[in-house]
Protein backbone atom coordinates (compact mmCIF):
# COMPACT_ATOMS: atom_id res chain seq x y z
CA UNK A 1 0.00 0.00 0.00
CA UNK A 2 1.34 3.42 -0.89
CA UNK A 3 2.09 5.98 2.06
CA UNK A 4 0.47 8.75 1.77
CA UNK A 5 1.64 11.77 0.77
CA UNK A 6 2.78 13.65 3.97
CA UNK A 7 4.00 16.72 2.85
CA UNK A 8 3.57 20.28 4.43
CA UNK A 9 0.10 21.17 2.95
CA UNK A 10 -1.18 25.41 2.18
CA UNK A 11 -4.94 25.08 1.31
CA UNK A 12 -6.10 28.74 -0.02
CA UNK A 13 -8.72 30.54 -2.31
CA UNK A 14 -8.65 33.39 -4.27
CA UNK A 15 -11.09 35.52 -3.57
CA UNK A 16 -11.87 38.21 -6.29
CA UNK A 17 -14.44 40.83 -8.77
CA UNK A 18 -15.36 38.71 -12.04
CA UNK A 19 -12.97 39.83 -14.61
CA UNK A 20 -10.30 40.91 -12.19
CA UNK A 21 -8.39 37.65 -13.43
CA UNK A 22 -8.56 34.66 -11.08
CA UNK A 23 -9.29 32.19 -14.14
CA UNK A 24 -5.78 33.47 -15.54
CA UNK A 25 -4.10 33.52 -11.89
CA UNK A 26 -5.06 30.18 -11.57
CA UNK A 27 -4.00 28.74 -14.44
CA UNK A 28 -0.54 31.13 -14.31
CA UNK A 29 -0.20 28.96 -10.47
CA UNK A 30 -1.05 25.86 -11.74
CA UNK A 31 1.40 26.38 -15.14
CA UNK A 32 4.05 27.33 -12.88
CA UNK A 33 3.64 24.66 -10.73
CA UNK A 34 3.60 22.61 -13.84
CA UNK A 35 0.68 20.58 -13.26
CA UNK A 36 -1.09 21.56 -16.26
CA UNK A 37 0.59 21.29 -19.51
CA UNK A 38 -1.15 22.96 -21.67
CA UNK A 39 -2.89 26.71 -21.21
CA UNK A 40 -6.45 27.12 -20.85
CA UNK A 41 -7.30 23.45 -19.59
CA UNK A 42 -8.34 25.59 -15.95
CA UNK A 43 -10.93 27.39 -16.85
CA UNK A 44 -13.79 27.31 -19.95
CA UNK A 45 -13.88 31.32 -21.19
CA UNK A 46 -13.36 31.62 -25.09
CA UNK A 47 -13.68 28.07 -26.24
CA UNK A 48 -10.19 26.56 -24.56
CA UNK A 49 -11.11 23.01 -22.94
CA UNK A 50 -14.39 23.05 -21.01
CA UNK A 51 -14.36 22.74 -17.14
CA UNK A 52 -17.28 22.35 -14.95
CA UNK A 53 -16.99 25.92 -14.68
CA UNK A 54 -19.41 26.18 -17.95
CA UNK A 55 -21.88 23.43 -16.67
CA UNK A 56 -24.73 25.33 -16.54
CA UNK A 57 -26.19 27.85 -19.35
CA UNK A 58 -26.34 30.56 -17.04
CA UNK A 59 -22.88 30.83 -15.79
CA UNK A 60 -21.82 30.17 -19.06
CA UNK A 61 -23.97 33.67 -20.38
CA UNK A 62 -22.42 35.31 -17.37
CA UNK A 63 -18.97 33.72 -17.86
CA UNK A 64 -18.99 33.48 -14.05
CA UNK A 65 -18.08 30.73 -12.08
CA UNK A 66 -20.80 29.87 -9.51
CA UNK A 67 -19.65 26.39 -8.56
CA UNK A 68 -16.34 25.53 -6.60
CA UNK A 69 -13.69 22.58 -7.05
CA UNK A 70 -10.06 22.81 -5.54
CA UNK A 71 -6.96 22.52 -7.28
CA UNK A 72 -4.17 20.67 -5.88
CA UNK A 73 -0.42 20.79 -7.42
CA UNK A 74 3.05 19.90 -5.25
CA UNK A 75 5.41 22.80 -5.43
CA UNK A 76 8.53 22.70 -3.91
CA UNK A 77 8.09 20.39 -1.03
CA UNK A 78 4.54 21.63 -0.37
CA UNK A 79 1.47 20.45 -1.81
CA UNK A 80 -0.84 23.42 -2.25
CA UNK A 81 -4.60 23.09 -2.13
CA UNK A 82 -6.33 25.98 -4.33
CA UNK A 83 -9.98 25.80 -3.54
CA UNK A 84 -12.29 27.93 -5.73
CA UNK A 85 -14.62 30.56 -5.16
CA UNK A 86 -17.51 31.53 -6.78
CA UNK A 87 -16.87 35.29 -7.79
CA UNK A 88 -19.73 37.59 -7.79
CA UNK A 89 -21.44 39.18 -4.53
CA UNK A 90 -24.40 37.32 -4.66
CA UNK A 91 -22.88 34.23 -3.76
CA UNK A 92 -21.01 35.54 -0.88
CA UNK A 93 -22.52 33.29 1.63
CA UNK A 94 -21.32 30.67 -0.49
CA UNK A 95 -17.60 32.19 -0.51
CA UNK A 96 -18.13 32.39 3.46
CA UNK A 97 -18.68 28.79 3.57
CA UNK A 98 -15.68 28.24 1.33
CA UNK A 99 -13.54 30.03 3.56
CA UNK A 100 -13.96 27.87 6.07
CA UNK A 101 -12.53 25.46 4.67
CA UNK A 102 -9.26 27.16 3.80
CA UNK A 103 -6.24 28.34 5.98
CA UNK A 104 -5.68 32.12 3.83
CA UNK A 105 -6.96 33.69 0.74
CA UNK A 106 -5.73 35.62 -2.07
CA UNK A 107 -7.52 38.78 -2.72
CA UNK A 108 -7.06 39.76 -6.40
CA UNK A 109 -7.60 43.74 -7.33
CA UNK A 110 -7.82 44.83 -10.73
CA UNK A 111 -5.11 47.74 -10.66
CA UNK A 112 -7.17 49.82 -12.98
CA UNK A 113 -10.56 48.73 -11.17
CA UNK A 114 -9.21 48.83 -7.41
CA UNK A 115 -12.07 47.91 -4.58
CA UNK A 116 -16.10 47.50 -6.79
CA UNK A 117 -18.47 47.80 -4.59
CA UNK A 118 -19.38 44.19 -5.80
CA UNK A 119 -15.62 43.12 -4.44
CA UNK A 120 -16.19 44.84 -1.40
CA UNK A 121 -18.73 42.81 0.17
CA UNK A 122 -16.78 39.40 -0.71
CA UNK A 123 -13.61 40.91 0.71
CA UNK A 124 -15.31 41.64 3.99
CA UNK A 125 -16.58 38.72 4.27
CA UNK A 126 -12.83 37.55 4.28
CA UNK A 127 -11.66 40.12 6.57
CA UNK A 128 -14.49 39.26 8.48
CA UNK A 129 -13.75 35.61 8.94
CA UNK A 130 -10.05 36.48 10.60
CA UNK A 131 -8.01 34.22 8.22
CA UNK A 132 -4.84 35.94 6.51
CA UNK A 133 -4.93 37.64 3.54
CA UNK A 134 -2.42 38.16 0.66
CA UNK A 135 -3.87 41.10 -1.48
CA UNK A 136 -2.39 40.68 -5.19
CA UNK A 137 -2.86 43.81 -6.89
CA UNK A 138 -3.11 42.65 -10.46
CA UNK A 139 -2.71 43.68 -14.02
CA UNK A 140 0.20 45.76 -13.16
CA UNK A 141 1.28 45.49 -16.97
CA UNK A 142 -1.44 48.05 -17.68
CA UNK A 143 -2.25 51.63 -16.72
CA UNK A 144 -3.56 51.42 -13.41
CA UNK A 145 -4.47 53.59 -10.44
CA UNK A 146 -1.64 54.66 -7.84
CA UNK A 147 -0.58 51.82 -5.59
CA UNK A 148 -0.71 54.31 -2.45
CA UNK A 149 -4.19 55.06 -3.23
CA UNK A 150 -4.87 51.14 -3.75
CA UNK A 151 -3.73 50.54 -0.41
CA UNK A 152 -5.52 53.48 1.25
CA UNK A 153 -8.12 52.14 -0.31
CA UNK A 154 -7.84 48.67 0.84
CA UNK A 155 -7.30 49.87 4.43
CA UNK A 156 -10.14 51.99 4.61
CA UNK A 157 -12.73 49.36 3.04
CA UNK A 158 -11.82 46.48 4.11
CA UNK A 159 -10.16 47.42 7.79
CA UNK A 160 -6.76 45.80 6.66
CA UNK A 161 -3.50 46.93 7.42
CA UNK A 162 -1.46 46.83 3.81
CA UNK A 163 1.98 46.04 4.20
CA UNK A 164 3.94 45.53 0.99
CA UNK A 165 5.85 42.86 0.11
CA UNK A 166 6.98 44.00 -3.30
CA UNK A 167 7.33 48.02 -4.57
CA UNK A 168 6.53 48.69 -8.50
CA UNK A 169 9.56 49.87 -10.48
CA UNK A 170 7.60 52.20 -12.65
CA UNK A 171 4.32 53.07 -12.70
CA UNK A 172 1.24 50.30 -13.96
CA UNK A 173 1.55 50.50 -17.78
CA UNK A 174 5.59 51.32 -18.13
CA UNK A 175 6.13 48.39 -15.45
CA UNK A 176 10.09 47.40 -15.13
CA UNK A 177 9.70 44.89 -12.02
CA UNK A 178 9.40 45.39 -8.51
CA UNK A 179 11.57 46.29 -5.14
CA UNK A 180 11.66 42.99 -3.10
CA UNK A 181 11.15 45.24 0.20
CA UNK A 182 12.15 42.05 2.37
CA UNK A 183 15.44 41.31 0.42
CA UNK A 184 16.00 44.86 -1.34
CA UNK A 185 16.86 43.17 -4.54
CA UNK A 186 15.21 44.47 -7.65
CA UNK A 187 12.73 41.60 -9.41
CA UNK A 188 13.43 42.77 -12.95
CA UNK A 189 10.12 41.72 -15.56
CA UNK A 190 11.20 40.76 -18.43
CA UNK A 191 8.94 40.11 -21.42
CA UNK A 192 8.74 36.64 -22.87
CA UNK A 193 7.13 35.16 -25.87
CA UNK A 194 3.09 34.49 -25.53
CA UNK A 195 2.34 31.17 -23.86
CA UNK A 196 5.64 30.98 -21.97
CA UNK A 197 4.63 29.44 -18.51
CA UNK A 198 8.16 30.29 -17.12
CA UNK A 199 8.13 33.02 -14.72
CA UNK A 200 9.51 36.59 -16.67
CA UNK A 201 11.52 37.42 -14.06
CA UNK A 202 15.30 38.10 -13.45
CA UNK A 203 16.60 38.86 -9.46
CA UNK A 204 18.87 42.10 -9.64
CA UNK A 205 20.95 43.57 -6.37
CA UNK A 206 20.44 47.65 -5.27
CA UNK A 207 23.45 48.60 -7.39
CA UNK A 208 22.65 46.51 -10.44
CA UNK A 209 19.20 47.49 -10.21
CA UNK A 210 20.16 51.12 -9.58
CA UNK A 211 22.16 51.31 -12.65
CA UNK A 212 19.52 49.54 -15.25
CA UNK A 213 16.96 51.74 -14.28
CA UNK A 214 18.39 55.02 -12.14
CA UNK A 215 15.11 56.99 -11.95
CA UNK A 216 12.81 54.51 -11.61
CA UNK A 217 14.51 52.25 -9.00
CA UNK A 218 15.26 56.23 -6.96
CA UNK A 219 11.60 56.45 -7.01
CA UNK A 220 10.79 52.69 -5.61
CA UNK A 221 13.44 53.45 -3.06
CA UNK A 222 11.36 56.48 -1.85
CA UNK A 223 7.96 54.63 -1.93
CA UNK A 224 9.73 51.95 0.17
CA UNK A 225 11.59 53.94 2.95
CA UNK A 226 8.14 55.95 3.37
CA UNK A 227 6.26 52.76 3.56
CA UNK A 228 8.93 51.36 6.24
CA UNK A 229 8.40 55.11 8.12
CA UNK A 230 4.64 54.46 7.77
CA UNK A 231 5.07 51.20 10.12
CA UNK A 232 3.33 48.97 6.87
CA UNK A 233 6.25 46.19 6.88
CA UNK A 234 5.37 42.72 6.96
CA UNK A 235 4.48 41.75 10.32
CA UNK A 236 3.85 37.73 10.85
CA UNK A 237 2.06 37.58 13.96
CA UNK A 238 -0.51 41.01 12.86
CA UNK A 239 -0.62 38.84 8.93
CA UNK A 240 -2.29 35.58 10.74
CA UNK A 241 -4.01 37.37 13.61
CA UNK A 242 -6.19 39.41 10.47
CA UNK A 243 -4.98 42.12 11.17
CA UNK A 244 -2.10 43.06 8.41
CA UNK A 245 -1.89 42.15 4.90
CA UNK A 246 1.19 41.30 2.65
CA UNK A 247 0.71 43.10 -0.72
CA UNK A 248 2.30 42.09 -4.22
CA UNK A 249 1.78 43.45 -7.38
CA UNK A 250 1.56 40.64 -10.13
CA UNK A 251 0.41 40.25 -13.94
CA UNK A 252 -0.99 37.12 -14.21
CA UNK A 253 -1.51 37.14 -18.02
CA UNK A 254 2.46 37.47 -18.57
CA UNK A 255 3.45 35.35 -15.06
CA UNK A 256 4.96 37.94 -13.87
CA UNK A 257 4.43 37.57 -9.63
CA UNK A 258 3.22 34.54 -9.56
CA UNK A 259 6.61 32.76 -8.05
CA UNK A 260 7.07 35.33 -5.93
CA UNK A 261 3.12 34.42 -4.61
CA UNK A 262 3.77 31.11 -4.46
CA UNK A 263 6.98 31.66 -2.51
CA UNK A 264 5.06 33.84 -0.57
CA UNK A 265 1.85 31.27 0.13
CA UNK A 266 4.95 28.68 1.11
CA UNK A 267 7.08 30.71 3.68
CA UNK A 268 4.15 32.98 5.18
CA UNK A 269 0.82 31.24 5.16
CA UNK A 270 0.04 29.01 7.54
CA UNK A 271 0.28 25.32 7.72
CA UNK A 272 -3.36 23.43 8.68
CA UNK A 273 -3.93 24.11 12.38
CA UNK A 274 -5.64 22.62 15.13
CA UNK A 275 -9.30 22.79 14.55
CA UNK A 276 -12.18 23.81 17.74
CA UNK A 277 -14.53 21.56 18.28
CA UNK A 278 -18.49 22.33 19.14
CA UNK A 279 -17.12 21.77 22.83
CA UNK A 280 -14.01 24.04 22.35
CA UNK A 281 -11.72 20.47 22.39
CA UNK A 282 -8.95 21.02 19.68
CA UNK A 283 -8.18 17.79 17.20
CA UNK A 284 -4.58 17.77 15.86
CA UNK A 285 -4.18 17.30 12.60
CA UNK A 286 -2.08 14.36 13.41
CA UNK A 287 -5.03 12.51 15.21
CA UNK A 288 -7.81 10.18 14.11
CA UNK A 289 -9.11 11.18 10.72
CA UNK A 290 -11.72 14.21 11.22
CA UNK A 291 -13.17 16.63 7.92
CA UNK A 292 -16.22 18.96 7.82
CA UNK A 293 -18.17 19.52 4.97
CA UNK A 294 -18.41 23.23 3.25
CA UNK A 295 -20.13 22.55 0.73
CA UNK A 296 -22.71 20.29 -1.39
CA UNK A 297 -22.99 20.38 -5.00
CA UNK A 298 -25.74 18.08 -7.29
CA UNK A 299 -26.73 18.21 -11.00
CA UNK A 300 -22.92 18.81 -12.18
CA UNK A 301 -23.55 16.48 -14.77
CA UNK A 302 -26.47 16.02 -16.51
CA UNK A 303 -26.01 12.55 -17.46
CA UNK A 304 -25.71 11.28 -14.10
CA UNK A 305 -27.81 12.45 -11.70
CA UNK A 306 -24.95 12.88 -8.70
CA UNK A 307 -24.34 14.93 -5.21
CA UNK A 308 -21.47 15.63 -4.12
CA UNK A 309 -20.15 16.82 -0.69
CA UNK A 310 -16.80 18.57 -0.68
CA UNK A 311 -15.54 17.99 2.73
CA UNK A 312 -12.07 19.29 4.05
CA UNK A 313 -9.60 16.89 6.00
CA UNK A 314 -9.34 18.66 9.55
CA UNK A 315 -7.05 15.57 11.17
CA UNK A 316 -5.09 12.28 10.79
CA UNK A 317 -5.45 10.56 7.31
CA UNK A 318 -8.28 9.92 5.40
CA UNK A 319 -8.18 6.62 2.88
CA UNK A 320 -10.65 5.82 1.10
CA UNK A 321 -12.90 3.04 1.97
CA UNK A 322 -12.53 3.27 4.93
CA UNK A 323 -15.85 3.63 7.21
CA UNK A 324 -16.51 6.96 8.98
CA UNK A 325 -19.09 7.98 11.15
CA UNK A 326 -21.57 10.80 10.68
CA UNK A 327 -21.29 13.77 13.48
CA UNK A 328 -25.23 14.60 13.36
CA UNK A 329 -26.75 11.15 12.72
CA UNK A 330 -23.85 8.81 14.55
CA UNK A 331 -24.45 6.54 11.45
CA UNK A 332 -21.55 5.02 9.62
CA UNK A 333 -20.47 6.58 6.07
CA UNK A 334 -18.60 3.86 4.26
CA UNK A 335 -15.87 6.60 1.60
CA UNK A 336 -15.70 4.02 -1.01
CA UNK A 337 -16.14 6.68 -3.52
CA UNK A 338 -13.75 9.69 -3.05
CA UNK A 339 -12.77 12.15 -5.72
CA UNK A 340 -10.70 15.14 -6.13
CA UNK A 341 -12.69 17.48 -8.77
CA UNK A 342 -11.62 20.23 -10.56
CA UNK A 343 -13.00 21.54 -13.53
CA UNK A 344 -14.13 18.73 -15.60
CA UNK A 345 -11.51 16.23 -14.72
CA UNK A 346 -12.30 13.63 -11.69
CA UNK A 347 -9.62 11.45 -10.17
CA UNK A 348 -10.11 9.03 -7.53
CA UNK A 349 -8.77 10.13 -4.18
CA UNK A 350 -7.15 7.12 -2.46
CA UNK A 351 -5.51 9.47 0.57
CA UNK A 352 -5.59 12.72 1.68
CA UNK A 353 -4.18 14.47 4.53
CA UNK A 354 -5.35 17.71 6.44
CA UNK A 355 -6.00 20.62 4.18
CA UNK A 356 -6.93 18.39 1.40
CA UNK A 357 -10.24 18.65 -0.04
CA UNK A 358 -12.16 15.52 -1.20
CA UNK A 359 -15.41 15.30 -3.22
CA UNK A 360 -18.08 12.18 -1.34
CA UNK A 361 -19.95 11.11 -4.04
CA UNK A 362 -23.44 10.24 -3.58
CA UNK A 363 -23.63 11.53 -0.11
CA UNK A 364 -26.86 12.13 0.21
CA UNK A 365 -26.91 12.00 4.10
CA UNK A 366 -24.19 14.95 4.10
CA UNK A 367 -25.40 18.69 4.69
CA UNK A 368 -23.43 21.64 4.89
CA UNK A 369 -21.71 21.85 7.91
CA UNK A 370 -22.01 18.27 9.17
CA UNK A 371 -18.70 16.33 10.91
CA UNK A 372 -17.31 12.67 9.44
CA UNK A 373 -14.57 11.31 11.65
CA UNK A 374 -12.71 8.05 12.69
CA UNK A 375 -11.68 7.59 16.52
CA UNK A 376 -13.53 9.61 19.44
CA UNK A 377 -16.88 11.36 18.47
CA UNK A 378 -15.76 15.34 17.49
CA UNK A 379 -18.04 17.92 16.13
CA UNK A 380 -17.43 20.71 14.43
CA UNK A 381 -19.36 24.25 14.90
CA UNK A 382 -21.94 24.54 11.76
CA UNK A 383 -21.15 27.37 9.47
CA UNK A 384 -23.17 30.45 9.98
CA UNK A 385 -25.64 31.54 8.07
CA UNK A 386 -25.90 35.15 6.52
CA UNK A 387 -28.65 37.44 6.75
CA UNK A 388 -30.91 37.14 3.99
CA UNK A 389 -32.01 40.58 2.16
CA UNK A 390 -34.27 39.37 -0.57
CA UNK A 391 -37.24 37.13 -0.34
CA UNK A 392 -39.42 35.61 -2.72
CA UNK A 393 -42.73 33.10 -2.68
CA UNK A 394 -41.82 29.96 -4.94
CA UNK A 395 -44.03 27.76 -6.40
CA UNK A 396 -44.44 25.11 -9.20
CA UNK A 397 -46.57 26.47 -12.75
CA UNK A 398 -47.30 22.48 -13.55
CA UNK A 399 -49.12 21.48 -10.31
CA UNK A 400 -48.23 17.84 -11.95
CA UNK A 401 -44.24 18.26 -11.43
CA UNK A 402 -45.10 18.59 -7.16
CA UNK A 403 -43.07 16.04 -6.38
CA UNK A 404 -40.13 17.10 -7.93
CA UNK A 405 -40.87 20.24 -6.85
CA UNK A 406 -40.60 19.59 -3.76
CA UNK A 407 -37.39 17.09 -3.98
CA UNK A 408 -35.71 19.95 -5.99
CA UNK A 409 -36.19 23.00 -3.11
CA UNK A 410 -35.75 20.69 -0.77
CA UNK A 411 -32.10 19.78 -2.65
CA UNK A 412 -31.07 23.39 -3.63
CA UNK A 413 -31.60 24.01 0.70
CA UNK A 414 -29.70 21.37 1.47
CA UNK A 415 -26.86 22.53 -0.94
CA UNK A 416 -26.76 26.03 0.49
CA UNK A 417 -28.19 27.60 -2.70
CA UNK A 418 -30.91 29.14 -1.07
CA UNK A 419 -32.29 29.46 2.66
CA UNK A 420 -36.06 28.23 2.19
CA UNK A 421 -38.97 29.28 4.96
CA UNK A 422 -41.55 28.36 5.74
CA UNK A 423 -45.09 29.11 7.92
CA UNK A 424 -48.42 27.44 8.50
CA UNK A 425 -49.99 30.36 6.98
CA UNK A 426 -48.57 30.26 3.70
CA UNK A 427 -48.50 26.43 3.08
CA UNK A 428 -46.05 23.42 2.06
CA UNK A 429 -47.12 24.57 -1.65
CA UNK A 430 -45.43 28.21 -2.08
CA UNK A 431 -42.51 28.42 0.58
CA UNK A 432 -40.39 31.68 1.21
CA UNK A 433 -36.99 31.74 -0.31
CA UNK A 434 -34.30 33.55 1.53
CA UNK A 435 -31.24 34.90 -0.64
CA UNK A 436 -28.27 37.20 0.19
CA UNK A 437 -27.93 38.18 -3.73
CA UNK A 438 -31.14 38.12 -5.54
CA UNK A 439 -28.62 36.00 -8.30
CA UNK A 440 -29.39 33.26 -6.30
CA UNK A 441 -33.16 33.43 -7.12
CA UNK A 442 -32.06 32.87 -11.17
CA UNK A 443 -29.98 30.07 -9.83
CA UNK A 444 -32.89 28.14 -8.19
CA UNK A 445 -35.26 29.26 -11.22
CA UNK A 446 -32.74 27.78 -13.49
CA UNK A 447 -32.01 24.19 -11.86
CA UNK A 448 -35.27 23.76 -11.13
CA UNK A 449 -35.89 24.12 -14.88
CA UNK A 450 -33.18 21.96 -15.93
CA UNK A 451 -32.44 19.64 -13.29
CA UNK A 452 -35.84 18.47 -11.85
CA UNK A 453 -37.90 19.73 -14.84
CA UNK A 454 -39.81 21.48 -12.70
CA UNK A 455 -40.27 25.63 -14.00
CA UNK A 456 -41.35 27.37 -10.78
CA UNK A 457 -42.97 30.68 -10.85
CA UNK A 458 -40.97 33.41 -7.77
CA UNK A 459 -42.83 36.37 -6.45
CA UNK A 460 -40.77 38.77 -4.54
CA UNK A 461 -41.70 39.60 -1.34
CA UNK A 462 -42.11 43.22 -0.08
CA UNK A 463 -38.98 42.57 2.90
CA UNK A 464 -35.36 43.34 3.14
CA UNK A 465 -34.60 42.11 6.43
CA UNK A 466 -34.82 39.17 9.20
CA UNK A 467 -34.29 38.85 12.50
CA UNK A 468 -33.97 35.84 14.71
CA UNK A 469 -37.05 35.34 17.16
CA UNK A 470 -37.51 33.75 20.51
CA UNK A 471 -39.66 30.74 20.33
CA UNK A 472 -41.33 31.99 23.37
CA UNK A 473 -42.34 35.25 21.13
CA UNK A 474 -42.80 33.93 18.02
CA UNK A 475 -46.57 34.54 18.64
CA UNK A 476 -46.55 38.20 19.65
CA UNK A 477 -44.01 39.00 17.13
CA UNK A 478 -46.36 37.12 14.47
CA UNK A 479 -49.45 39.53 15.82
CA UNK A 480 -47.44 42.76 15.14
CA UNK A 481 -48.46 44.50 11.72
CA UNK A 482 -46.29 44.44 8.68
CA UNK A 483 -44.17 41.58 10.36
CA UNK A 484 -44.41 37.87 9.11
CA UNK A 485 -42.81 35.00 11.56
CA UNK A 486 -41.56 32.67 9.00
CA UNK A 487 -39.21 29.10 10.28
CA UNK A 488 -35.95 28.03 8.68
CA UNK A 489 -35.50 24.77 7.66
CA UNK A 490 -32.83 24.42 10.59
CA UNK A 491 -35.15 25.23 12.76
CA UNK A 492 -34.38 29.28 13.53
CA UNK A 493 -37.99 31.05 13.68
CA UNK A 494 -37.01 34.41 11.65
CA UNK A 495 -39.34 37.42 11.61
CA UNK A 496 -39.23 39.64 8.13
CA UNK A 497 -39.67 43.27 7.60
CA UNK A 498 -40.11 45.78 4.83
CA UNK A 499 -37.37 47.71 5.95
CA UNK A 500 -35.08 49.37 9.05
CA UNK A 501 -37.25 52.11 9.66
CA UNK A 502 -40.23 49.27 10.56
CA UNK A 503 -38.19 47.49 12.39
CA UNK A 504 -36.58 50.32 14.53
CA UNK A 505 -40.15 51.72 15.04
CA UNK A 506 -40.97 48.14 16.24
CA UNK A 507 -38.40 47.66 18.34
CA UNK A 508 -38.64 51.38 20.00
CA UNK A 509 -42.08 50.55 20.82
CA UNK A 510 -41.49 46.85 22.19
CA UNK A 511 -38.58 47.02 23.96
CA UNK A 512 -38.77 43.74 25.62
CA UNK A 513 -38.70 42.16 22.21
CA UNK A 514 -35.58 40.35 21.63
CA UNK A 515 -34.95 40.84 18.19
CA UNK A 516 -31.83 39.66 17.20
CA UNK A 517 -29.01 40.36 14.67
CA UNK A 518 -28.20 36.87 12.63
CA UNK A 519 -24.85 36.02 12.49
CA UNK A 520 -22.31 37.01 9.76
CA UNK A 521 -24.67 39.44 7.94
CA UNK A 522 -22.69 40.93 4.96
CA UNK A 523 -23.60 44.18 7.31
P1 LIG B 1 -11.85 36.14 -13.79
O1 LIG B 1 -11.59 34.68 -13.77
O2 LIG B 1 -11.45 36.83 -12.52
O3 LIG B 1 -13.23 36.52 -14.19
O4 LIG B 1 -10.90 36.81 -14.88
P2 LIG B 1 -10.07 36.20 -16.09
O5 LIG B 1 -8.89 35.45 -15.58
O6 LIG B 1 -10.98 35.52 -17.02
O7 LIG B 1 -9.53 37.53 -16.72
C1 LIG B 1 -10.39 38.55 -17.21
C2 LIG B 1 -9.70 39.30 -18.33
O8 LIG B 1 -8.56 39.98 -17.81
C3 LIG B 1 -9.20 38.39 -19.42
O9 LIG B 1 -9.29 39.09 -20.65
C4 LIG B 1 -7.74 38.21 -19.06
O10 LIG B 1 -6.94 37.89 -20.17
C5 LIG B 1 -7.40 39.57 -18.51
N1 LIG B 1 -6.26 39.55 -17.58
C6 LIG B 1 -6.07 38.72 -16.51
N2 LIG B 1 -4.90 39.00 -15.90
C7 LIG B 1 -4.35 40.02 -16.57
C8 LIG B 1 -3.13 40.74 -16.44
O11 LIG B 1 -2.32 40.50 -15.56
N3 LIG B 1 -2.92 41.72 -17.35
C9 LIG B 1 -3.78 42.02 -18.34
N4 LIG B 1 -3.47 43.00 -19.16
N5 LIG B 1 -4.93 41.35 -18.51
C10 LIG B 1 -5.22 40.36 -17.64
P3 LIG B 1 -10.44 38.87 -21.69
O12 LIG B 1 -10.06 39.60 -22.89
O13 LIG B 1 -11.74 39.21 -21.04
O14 LIG B 1 -10.50 37.30 -21.87
P4 LIG B 1 -9.55 36.32 -22.66
O15 LIG B 1 -10.07 36.35 -24.03
O16 LIG B 1 -8.16 36.82 -22.52
O17 LIG B 1 -9.77 35.01 -21.97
Amino acid sequence: MDEPDLRPRRTFAVISHPDAGKSTLTEALALHAAVIAEAGAVHGKGGRKGTVSDWMEMEKARGISITSAALQFAYGDHVVNLVDTPGHADFSEDTYRVLSAVDSAVMLVDAAKGLEPQTLKLFQVCAHRGIPVITVINKWDRPGLDPLELLDSIEKQIGLRPTPLTWPVGVAGDFRGVLDRRTGGFVRYTRTAGGSTRAPEEHLDAEAAAAAEPERWAEAQEGHELLSADGADHDQESFLAGRTTPVLFASALSNFGVAQLLGVLLELAPPPGPTTAVDESERQPDDDFSAFVFKVQSGMDTAHRDRLAYARVCSGTFERGMVVTHATTGRPFTTKYAQAVFGRERTSVERARPGDIIGLVNASALRVGDTIHAGPPVRYPPIASFAPEHFATVSVTDTGRWKQFRKGIEQLDQEGVIQVLRSELRGEHAPVLAAVGPMQFEVVTSRMEAEYRAPVRLEHLDYSIARRVDPEQRDEVAALRGVEVMQRTDGVLLALFSDRWRLEAIERMNPHLDLQALVAGRG
